[in-house]
């Protein structure tokens, strides 16, 4: 048994790693055929990714996936801890599973993922959830094959979380979601230490994965017929750094562009390691889309500073006029949290008034969460959870002011959609065009899934836009 150790996590020195290639153990191959599992995923595009790996170990253990979890012989929860609802979330899955495997013995459950991270959760786990089977962290991900036998065999619990980061494990397998749009993970983990975020500790260092390993992973989507890669990482304007002096996310982006797949995007940036040559190679290639994901989080600077963020109102709003100007027709979204500790009225209406100047195609607001262990907990935080709610309220209100008013601007014009399905209605395709916009059309013929092709916008709503095919 491993126990996270949440002392440990919260070290800053960083540390060597190798890059290792996955071998599955032969021995336990299709050892659960005819069993059924049920992976749960909550969070993020990155655990969306893990689930892509740990459905394809858990099928090259023989299971087969079914999507009611009540008929499934073992149920994972890949799980998220951004945010306190992600959690309660989890918890109550949980106690679904409970009242599950009181009827059926045999159910085998499990917990993975950035909660599987937290000390306290594992310890909740052991001390009132000890029907759950087994528990495996975001650092030991490729120990799932032999983890969950162990569970099986012995019939006993298994815990194993590492506290830190590991070895980069390369050559895991992978079931992708979609056959024409991926994600390739291209550095894991965050040095940042924003004060209200629990990410560097529940997902570790930075590790970019090197250049060569990326490069091949998306040459061989290029000849599978993939139509779109995105790069993943907590912080992908970080790539490189750890590995090389001179290679950085401004040249990986130029060599895949280079590699000729049809549309490239990245998430998440952070404003402050967002460079004038990033700038330029996403102006320069028409195959990376012009839509950046730049998460500002408060339009204060005295909170700016308080959440340790690096950058100051007026820094980030320099950084945002240099994309606007130089990447044509670019569309910018952002992640903002209000109600972080010590934010007055005052704060918050410059973030406000940030919203204002900024008017944002698309944004995540949150209301601050405490998080225990981040130096946020300790702040002096007096502003009731009502007042809180409110400021969401009104700041949701600004934006989606804009999504609207940017969108309108769009009717009566072409864009480019990769056609994504046929919209629960029936009577629409749908699809999102290069600057990440939610379409949904007509068209006469017959529109095949996954093809890039031209829509004419007819109808602007807040969160998507109504058109037909073009020609
Ligand atoms: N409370 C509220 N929102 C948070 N985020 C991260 N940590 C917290 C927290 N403790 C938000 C940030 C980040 C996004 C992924 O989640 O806005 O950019
Ligand atoms: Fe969290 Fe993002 Fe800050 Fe890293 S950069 S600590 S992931 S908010």
């Amino acid at each position: 048994m491993k126990l996270p150790d949440y002392k440990e996590a919260r070290t800053r020195d960083i540390r060597e790693y190798k890059t290792v290639e996955f071998k599955f153990d032969n021995k336990i191959k299709n050892k659960y055929k005819g069993m059924k599992f049920h992976l749960k995923t909550y969070g993020c595009q990155m655990n969306e990714h893990d689930s892509e790996n740990i459905k394809a170990l858990l099928v090259s253990l023989g299971f087969e996936e079914v999507e009611d979890y009540e008929k499934a012989d073992l149920v994972l929860l890949n799980t998220c801890s951004i945010r306190e609802n992600a959690h309660n979330k989890a918890f109550g899955m949980l106690g679904r599973l409970k009242h599950l495997k009181m009827e059926k013995k045999d159910l085998i459950i499990g917990l993975c993922g950035c909660m599987a991270q937290e000390a306290s959760v594992v310890e909740e786990i052991l001390r009132d959830y000890k029907f759950v089977n087994f528990v495996f962290g975001t650092h030991n991900m490729y120990q799932l094959p032999n983890i969950i036998d162990e569970a099986i065999k012995t019939n006993t619990q298994q815990i194993e979380v590492l506290s830190r980061e590991a070895d980069l494990v390369e050559g895991l397998p992978v079931i992708r979601t979609n056959n024409y749009k991926a994600f390739v993970n291209i550095i894991y983990g965050c040095n940042k230490f924003c004060t209200y975020c629990i990410v560097p500790y529940t997902r570790g260092r930075e590790r970019s994965r090197r250049r060569e390993d990326i490069i091949k992973e998306v040459k061989e989507l290029v000849s599978d017929g993939y139509k779109e890669v995105t790069l993943l990482g907590q912080n992908v304007n970080a790539y490189g750094k750890d590995l090389y002096d001179d290679y950085n996310l401004a040249n990986l982006l130029e060599d895949i562009a280079n590699l000729g797949i049809p549309r490239i995007r990245f998430t998440t940036s952070h404003p402050w390691d967002f460079t004038d040559s990033m700038i330029d190679v996403i102006a320069k290639y028409p195959n990376v889309m012009p839509s950046i994901h730049l998460p500002v989080q408060s339009g204060s600077s005295r909170i700016l500073k308080l959440m340790g963020r690096r950058y100051t109102r007026e820094s980030y709003l320099e950084l945002f006029n240099k994309i606007k100007s130089t990447i044509p027709c670019v569309t910018v979204s952002t992640d903002i949290i209000v109600g972080f500790p010590g934010e007055s009225e005052d704060d918050f209406l410059e973030t406000l008034s940030l919203a204002e100047y900024c008017k944002y195609d698309n944004a995540f607001t949150f209301v601050f969460s405490e998080r225990e262990g981040t130096p946020a907990c300790k702040l002096k935080d007096d502003t009731p959870l009502k007042e809180k709610e409110e400021r969401l309220q009104r700041l949701n209100e600004v934006v989606n002011k804009y999504f609207l008013e940017n969108n309108k601007k769009l009717v009566g014009k072409v864009l480019p959609v990769l056609v994504e399905g046929v919209s629960e209605k029936k009577d629409m395709y749908y699809g999102y065009s290069d600057t990440n916009k939610l379409i949904n059309f007509k068209s006469d013929k017959e529109v095949l899934i996954g093809s890039i092709v031209n829509v004419l916008i007819l109808e602007a709503k807040t969160w998507s836009l109504d058109g037909e095919l073009d020609g």
